[in-house]
């Protein structure tokens, strides 16, 4: 070490300036770094306050297959979907198998539906025949797809009765 450097702990007034002088400097820096982060956070937020956002609804509608594979008189539990194709004279229709009280899922009985979790009954038309379901099970749109798939709109209740005539 050379005798020119300085040497806090040899002069003990410089000592003390120089601990104090730092320290100051330190929470000064410390204050400005604090306020700068602080200005970016609020830029940004305001940034991204003023650009709109968007949510994209996931489309509820599924293919189901081709009108010959739903013969005239046969009921088809989709599992995945959630759903019952029933397929009479009169064409096809979907009814919803997720019950109305908590969202179970149905079974078909030979008067309709139960649910297994706190004894809802449907009628088969989906009517509340019993336990505590506040609604019917929503009949769903079912249209054609131009490919010659069936649609079903798992988004879309239609009125109780509404049939889809397959050509
Ligand atoms: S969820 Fe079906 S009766 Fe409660």
């Amino acid at each position: 070490m050379s005798n020119n450097m300085y040497c806090a702990h040899r002069d003990p007034d410089k000592k003390g300036k120089e601990e104090g002088v730092s320290r100051r400097d330190f929470l000064g820096l410390a204050g400005i770094a604090t306020a700068v982060v602080s200005s970016l956070a609020a830029v940004l937020g305001l940034v991204r306050f003023t650009k709109a956002t968007v949510h994209y609804e996931e489309s509820h509608k599924f293919k189901i297959g081709k009108p010959e594979e739903f013969p005239v008189g046969t009921i088809k539990k989709l599992d995945d979907k959630k759903v019952f194709i029933f397929a009479d004279n009169e064409g096809l229709f979907a009814i919803s198998a997720i019950c109305t009280h908590l969202g179970c899922i149905v079974y078909p009985t030979e008067w309709g539906f139960q649910c297994p979790c706190h004894g809802s009954k449907y009628n088969e038309d989906g009517k509340v025949i019993g336990g505590p379901a506040p609604r019917p099970l929503p009949w769903l749109e079912v249209s054609m797809h131009e490919d010659g798939n069936v649609i079903v709109d798992a988004g879309k209740e239609v009125k109780k009765g509404t049939k889809f005539k397959v050509a």
